[in-house]
C-alpha cells in the first residue's frame, strides 16, 4: 500500500487499552476491598488452571516500567479502568486516598510521557458488598454507581480528558448474572433484563453527575461490544435469527442509549417472560443523554443460525437462549480465542452503527485485538498473525472512514498480555509479552508494528 493510502485523519488517536483486574495485583494493598473477581477467581472450578488476578501483571507497582514501554511504543492515549473497590473499599462512603493516589500517580507518569489518560470508571470490578447487597440486579447499586463516578472525577478531573462510564454492559450483564460464566457467577433467567437495565440507568446516572461538573474540554462517553450481525444462511428463520442476535448483542443497549428507545422486538422475543417492571418513567431520557462519543468494542462478526432453545421450558430459559447458535463461514481463520477473523465485519459494523443511529457522536474503537498462543524464544516473541489480524482491522478502520463514519481514535487490545477473566492466564492478547513467573516484559513483533503502523498513519 501507498504511504498515503495509510495515513489516517489528522489527530486520530492511537492508543492502548487494559483493565484494572486484568493488570493491577496487589489485591490487599492499600487499603482495597473485595470485587466480584476476587470472590468468583476464587471459588474452584470458576477460571482456567485456577487462576485469579492475585498479581496479575502487577501494573501497581510496575506501572512506571509499563508507561515507558507505552512512550517508547509512540501511542497519543491510554484506555485504563478504575477499580472500584480500591476508591470505595465497600462500594459507598468516604474514598480512600491511598487508592486514589495511585491513579493520581498514573495520570502524572502518562501526562509526563505525553500520553492521555481514558478513564473507564467500570470494567466489571463491582465491590463485593454491593453485590451481596444485590449487585446489578438492584436499582440501589446504579445510584452508588453515580456517587463513586463523580468521587473519582472530583479527584482526578484535572488530568483526565476521556471519561467511560461502563465497559461493555452486555457482558455484566449477561454473562455476570444470565450465563455465569463471568462473576458473579450467577443465573438470573430473565432477571438478568433487569440488571442491563440497571447499569443503563447507572450509565445516564453518572452522565447527569459528570456533565455537572465538566472541566474544560473533558468529554463523556459509554462502551459498548458490539458484532456485525448476518445470517447464516438466506433461510427466513436465519434472518430471524439474526435479527435476534442482533437485539441481544447490541440493541438492548444501543437503543435506549443512542436513540432513547427500547428495542422494538424486545416484547416478541422476552415479552412473555418478564414484566420490564424494573424501568421507571423518565429512565429513557436519563440513559439517553447526549455522549460526548461512544466507544466500541469489536473482535468478530457474528453469523447467525436459527437453532432450538435450549430448554424449551421457558420459566427456566436464560435471558441468552434466545434460540441462535453462532456459525461463521468455515473458510475465516480464527484467534485462540476461537473468534473468526474477518475485518471487514468492523467496517461493516461501524456503516451499520451509522446509518441505524443517525444521531450518532463521534466513534472510538475502544478495544480490538486477537488473542495468540505466544511463545517467548530467545528471549523474543514473533507474532506474525497477530500483526496480520491488526494490520486488517486497522484498515477496514480506515476504509470506515473513507466512507464517512466519524471514527476518532483506535485502541489496541492489549498493552500486554493479562488475566483474561474466565480463561485466566491462558489467552494472551498483548503487543507486550508477560512471563507471568519474572514478571519480565518483551515487547512482541506486533509491538514493534504498530509503532511503526502509528508513525505511518500519521504521516
Ligand atoms: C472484552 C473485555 C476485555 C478483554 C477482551 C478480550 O470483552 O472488555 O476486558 O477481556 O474482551
Amino acid at each position: 500500500m501507498s504511504d498515503e493510502g495509510l495515513r489516517f485523519p489528522q489527530g486520530f488517536a492511537w492508543g492502548v487499552s487494559t483493565a484494572s483486574y486484568q493488570i493491577e495485583g496487589a489485591v490487599d494493598e492499600d487499603g482495597r476491598g473485595t470485587s466480584i473477581w476476587d470472590t468468583f477467581s476464587h471459588t474452584p472450578g470458576n477460571v482456567v488452571r485456577g487462576d485469579t488476578g492475585d498479581v496479575a501483571c502487577d501494573h501497581y507497582h510496575r506501572y512506571r516500567e509499563d508507561v515507558a514501554l507505552m512512550r517508547d511504543l509512540g501511542v497519543d492515549t491510554y484506555r485504563f479502568s478504575i477499580a472500584w473497590p480500591r476508591i470505595q473499599p465497600t462500594g459507598k462512603g468516604p474514598v480512600e486516598q491511598a487508592g486514589l493516589d495511585f491513579y493520581r500517580r498514573l495520570v502524572d507518569e502518562l501526562t509526563d510521557a505525553g500520553i492521555r489518560p481514558s478513564v473507564t470508571l467500570y470494567h466489571w470490578d463491582l465491590p463485593q458488598p454491593l453485590e451481596d447487597a444485590g449487585g446489578w440486579m438492584v436499582r440501589d447499586t446504579a445510584e452508588r454507581f453515580a456517587e463513586y463516578a463523580a468521587a473519582v472525577h472530583d479527584a482526578l478531573g484535572d488530568g483526565v480528558p476521556q471519561w467511560i462510564t461502563l465497559n461493555e454492559p452486555y457482558c455484566s450483564a449477561f454473562i455476570g448474572y444470565a450465563d455465569g460464566r463471568h462473576a458473579p457467577g450467577r443465573r438470573e433467567g430473565h432477571g438478568a433484563l433487569a440488571a442491563a437495565h440497571h447499569l443503563l440507568v447507572g450509565h445516564g446516572l453518572a452522565m447527569q453527575a459528570l456533565r455537572a461538573n465538566r472541566r474544560g474540554d473533558e468529554t463523556f462517553g459509554i462502551t459498548l461490544n458490539m458484532n456485525h450481525v448476518l445470517p447464516a444462511t438466506d433461510a427466513p428463520e436465519d434472518v430471524a435469527a439474526a435479527r435476534r442476535a442482533e437485539l441481544l448483542g447490541t440493541r438492548v443497549f444501543s437503543d435506549p442509549v443512542l436513540a432513547g428507545r427500547y428495542p422494538a422486538d424486545e416484547r416478541e422475543v422476552w415479552g412473555e417472560l418478564t414484566d420490564f417492571s424494573f424501568r421507571r418513567y423518565g429512565d429513557l431520557d436519563l440513559v439517553s443523554a447526549p455522549l460526548d462519543f461512544v466507544g466500541l468494542n469489536n473482535y468478530y462478526p457474528t453469523y447467525a443460525k436459527d437453532a432450538p432453545t435450549v430448554d424449551p421450558d421457558p420459566r427456566r430459559r436464560v435471558a441468552t437462549d434466545i434460540g441462535v447458535v453462532e456459525n461463521p463461514p468455515a473458510e475465516l481463520p480464527r484467534t485462540a480465542m476461537g473468534w473468526p477473523v474477518e475485518a471487514d465485519g468492523l467496517r461493516r459494523l461501524l456503516n451499520w452503527f451509522a446509518t441505524t443511529y443517525p444521531r450518532l457522536p463521534p466513534v472510538y474503537i475502544t478495544e480490538n485485538g486477537a488473542a495468540y498462543p505466544d511463545v517467548a524464544v530467545d528471549g523474543r516473541v514473533d507474532d506474525p498473525r497477530r500483526v496480520a489480524y491488526l494490520d486488517a482491522y486497522i484498515g477496514a478502520v480506515r476504509a470506515a472512514v473513507d466512507d464517512g463514519v466519524d471514527v476518532r481514535g483506535y485502541y489496541c487490545w492489549s498493552f500486554m498480555d493479562n488475566f483474561e477473566w474466565a480463561l485466566g492466564y491462558s489467552a494472551r492478547f498483548g503487543l507486550v509479552y508477560v512471563d507471568f513467573e519474572t514478571q519480565q516484559r518483551i515487547p512482541k513483533t506486533s509491538y514493534h508494528w504498530y509503532r511503526d503502523r502509528i508513525a505511518a498513519a500519521r504521516g
